[in-house]
């Protein structure tokens, strides 16, 4: 099998390609990526001597450069990961999102349409399905809750993930699509949630807590996630969308004194800022469909897997310093400078 890995430098795209090269040595793994801000081939250090994968840098979103790689590689499946993923990033520059995660997929859709594949797999996000209330605990996303979003970035994904159903049937594209809820673990970039928290806690930093920290994310180890995308691919029946997650719900307030708890740092870090715009209150994924379609079982908790990443990020300091000292140091001043604190 050649499977094409776009966006697999980033994080779950990382994990997924060093799940994969373990899992199915016989396969060949091609990792397309454009190296922004939030690609990194220091993640990707440990695939490079293998003689089963290839680097390539690029756009998804530039024809030329899509289909000439298809042109040289015979790809059996294709995986999508490739992406702007920061919802306030995408509140501050929503073009961007729209041009790769719409048109990007676009491309590669009709790359694999000329070339011929046997899975187009797009990786999408609980976010298509907007928010629960917090006093429902009852209520779960399932795949047949309306697409209902929030931010140009949930936005741009479910514009994708409509184009990705419209290909299929149209054009008998093979596709499938999983929405999976918050992933967490190795090589997490550190502007979202918990590797940011992690970070500055390190750092004896103040740590920003939107709103009063009451929404509520249901955390799932990177890992799980992988092996849910390599159950459906392998085994996913095309045209359908599966929902991945683990029934792990955390307000943020939770996970962010979990982590404080871990590392012996003091609660009085906690700053409470200015909401993000939009903020979605709670999400909560139903993965019945998956667990009793193609029995995927979600193999870690988040009390397990939080300690494992903090262990992780502990080991692996250089990694992160080494992003929050270069481009990214400019980041937090622009995107938190202007953040009123209500009380920390
Ligand atoms: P990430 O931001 O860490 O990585 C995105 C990667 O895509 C980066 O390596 C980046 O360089 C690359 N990229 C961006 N634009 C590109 C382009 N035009 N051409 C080629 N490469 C490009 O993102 P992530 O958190 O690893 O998310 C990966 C995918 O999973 C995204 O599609 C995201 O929507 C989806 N997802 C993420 C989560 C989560 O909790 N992080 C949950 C569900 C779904
Ligand atoms: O649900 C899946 C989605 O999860 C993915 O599709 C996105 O790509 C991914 O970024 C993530 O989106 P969130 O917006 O949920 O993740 P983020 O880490 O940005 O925020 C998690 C929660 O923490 C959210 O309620 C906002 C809050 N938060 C976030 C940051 C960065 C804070 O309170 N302070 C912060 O500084």
């Amino acid at each position: 099998m050649n499977v094409l890995v776009t966006g697999g430098a980033g994080f779950i795209g990382s994990n997924f390609i060093y799940y994969m090269l373990e899992k199915y040595p016989k396969y060949r793994i091609v990792c397309f990526d454009l190296l922004t801000y939030a690609g990194n081939l220091e993640t990707l250090e440990e695939a490079m001597d293998n003689p089963n994968f290839r680097f390539v840098k690029g756009d998804i979103a530039n024809r030329e450069e899509i289909f000439n790689l298809f042109e040289e590689e015979k790809f059996d499946i294709v995986v999508n990961f490739a992406a702007e993923s920061h919802v306030d990033r995408s509140i501050e520059n929503p073009g961007i999102f729209l041009r790769t995660n719409v048109f990007g997929t676009q491309v590669l859709m009709d790359a694999c349409r000329k070339y011929g594949i046997k899975r187009y797999h797009q990786v999408s996000t609980d976010e298509v399905y907007g928010d629960l209330p917090l006093d429902r605990p009852d209520l779960f996303f399932t795949e047949e809750s309306p697409i209902h979003t929030s931010s140009p970035y949930s936005a741009s994904k479910a514009s994708a993930d409509l184009l990705v159903l419209s290909y299929y049937r149209t054009f008998k594209l093979p596709v499938t699509i999983s929405r999976c809820s918050n992933n967490y673990g190795p090589y997490h970039f550190p502007e979202k949630l918990i590797p940011l928290m992690i970070s500055r806690a390190l750092n004896d930093q103040p740590l920003p807590v939107y709103g009063k920290g009451e929404n509520v994310r249901d955390w799932l180890y990177v890992e799980d996630h992988c092996s849910a995308i390599d159950l459906i691919i392998h085994k996913g029946t095309e045209g359908e969308v599966y929902n991945v997650g683990g029934h792990n719900e955390r307000t943020n307030l939770e996970v962010v004194k979990t982590i404080l708890k871990e590392l012996g740092k003091p609660d009085s870090l906690i700053t409470f800022v200015t909401d993000r715009p939009g903020h979605d209150l709670r999400y909560a994924i139903d993965p019945s469909k998956i667990q009793r379609e193609l029995g995927w079982k979600p193999q870690v908790k988040f009390d397990e897997g939080i300690r494992m990443t903090i262990k992780w990020y502990l080991q692996n300091s250089k990694w992160w310093q080494n992003i929050i000292n270069g481009e990214y140091s400019s980041y937090y001043e622009k995107m938190y400078g202007n953040r009123q604190v209500i009380a920390g």
